[in-house]
């Protein structure tokens, strides 16, 4: 009886929220180890609709939800969503949401570089969500970031606010933006810190007691491992690691507590911001899984870009996320399509790889190498068994095994908690 880590496969948005809340059932406490208020996890739970950024996905069922020191939190973005989600009738108060006390904030100033350093880029946007999330990582990993427990000493954030704004008004200036006042920032945060601090603590400590007590925690993954800013398509990537090995770090636990790696995988392929996506169909079919898979960005509102499912990057990410099981999402988007193509590797200068190569120009060179398949003309929409597919869906996802190299352990048929199909339980290991 292990633990869980759920991380993203492609590019972000395969349907992590839907899976976690779907496995919260079976644990007990649900951690965020990384990332921060850029992530968007929507659950559907009967005629309810949860849309949830910064909070655990596991507070929908009432479990404890913890927000790890890996984790960048915004702590006016973090109230405004437990006032959100307690006005559609959950309770989230600190016996039921835990923040480590070691994580580093996101200020009003990083959102505002966010944008300004996006605008300067013009063409060469990276498309963030514009939350803050790169500079409140570069402040951290620079020493100079206010963290959570530094809400309880004035006096640090008063220095740490200086040195913050050093940086900071000189970078806001040259790049055209309006520099901030260190008294109305000191006053925000001094206001913030009855309401925040209340939910701070060393969670490692929590975590430790629950893992000795056989208590099972399930980690959320936020992006996913083509986002990861080391294995993913960088520069075009967020600003932490989201492979699961950093669910260890980002909780203050040790490698041996992550358990079970659950790679979450949408049937296609979508990606939200700018940066290569050598699958992607810019002609009908791709409004058609866009249209049918209601691809909107939870955060940004923007159309997310659709293509066909991509193997090889999927495979990648299975290798370097240390991912032991697929869920695949969304395949009901595909019912009635005659013909489907899932990508097998890439031609590069005339050259075929089996992998997306690290460097940029050979990224945005790739050009898919496809397989091709049969579709299928029955509804897969709201299946809850291997008996219900039609042939050619089980063909489908068995394909997707052989090619990434990894079973499919968990199939999801429509946004509805309950449509899930369980092969085998991430639990049992
Ligand atoms: P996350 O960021 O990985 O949690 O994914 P999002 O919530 O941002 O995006 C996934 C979207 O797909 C959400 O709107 C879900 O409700 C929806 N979804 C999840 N699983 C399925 C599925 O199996 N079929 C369909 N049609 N929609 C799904
Ligand atoms: P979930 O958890 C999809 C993308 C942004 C941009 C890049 C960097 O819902 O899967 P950032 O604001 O993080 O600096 O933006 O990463 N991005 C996501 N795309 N799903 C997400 O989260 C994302 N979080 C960030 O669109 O391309
Ligand atoms: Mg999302």
């Amino acid at each position: 009886m292990g633990n869980v880590a759920v991380i993203g496969a492609q590019w972000g948005d395969e349907g992590k929220g839907k899976v976690v809340d779907w496995l919260a059932s079976r644990a007990e406490i649900v951690v965020r180890f990384q990332g921060g208020h850029n992530a968007g996890h929507t659950l559907v739970v009967g005629n309810e609709t949860y849309k949830l950024s910064l909070l655990p996905s596991g507070v929908v069922r009432g479990k404890l939800g913890i927000i790890g020191n890996g984790v960048v939190v915004d702590p006016e973005a973090l109230l405004a969503e437990i006032a959100r989600v307690e006005a559609q009738g959950l309770t989230v108060r600190p016996d039921n949401l835990r923040v480590a006390e070691n994580a580093a904030l996101i200020l009003p100033l990083h959102a505002a570089l966010d944008r300004a350093r996006e605008a300067a880029r013009g063409e060469r946007k990276i498309g963030t969500t514009g939350r803050g999330i790169g500079p409140a990582y570069e402040d951290k990993v620079a020493r100079r970031a206010i963290r959570v427990c530094d809400l309880a000493e004035p006096e640090t954030l008063a220095e740490k606010l200086d040195e913050l704004l050093l940086h900071h008004n000189t970078l806001l200036r040259g790049l055209g933006a309006e520099p901030f006042s260190k008294a109305a920032l000191l006053a925000q945060l001094l206001a913030l810190a009855p309401r925040i601090l209340p939910y701070a603590e060393p969670v490692w400590q929590r975590l430790d007691e629950a893992r000795r007590a056989g208590r099972r925690i399930l980690f959320e993954g936020a992006q996913a491992v083509m986002l990861d800013v080391d294995h993913g398509t960088y520069p075009f990537v967020t600003s932490s690691n989201t492979v699961a090995a950093s669910a260890a770090a980002g909780a203050g636990l040790g490698p041996g507590a992550i358990g079970f790696v659950l790679g979450i995988a949408k049937a296609y392929s979508t990606r939200v911001g700018a940066g290569p996506f050598p699958t992607e169909l810019h002609d009908a079919t791709g409004a058609l899984l866009g249209d049918r898979g209601h691809e909107f960005g939870t955060v940004t509102g923007r159309r997310r870009r659709c293509g066909w499912f991509d193997a090889a990057l999927v495979r990648q990410a299975v290798k370097v996320g240390g991912i032991q099981g697929l869920a695949l999402t969304k395949l009901d988007v595909l019912d009635g399509l005659p013909e489907l193509r899932i990508g097998v590797g890439y031609r590069i200068d005339g050259m075929l790889w089996r992998h997306l190569p690290a460097a940029p120009r050979a990224q945005a060179a790739a050009e898919p190498v496809y397989e091709t398949m049969e579709g299928w003309s029955q509804s897969t929409r709201g299946a809850r068994s291997w008996a219900e597919l039609p042939a050619q869906a089980v063909k489908y996802v068995r394909r997707i095994e052989e090619l990434t190299e990894s079973p499919v352990t968990l199939l999801s048929t429509s946004p509805e908690r309950d449509d899930t199909i369980l092969v085998r339980d991430p639990f049992e290991g």
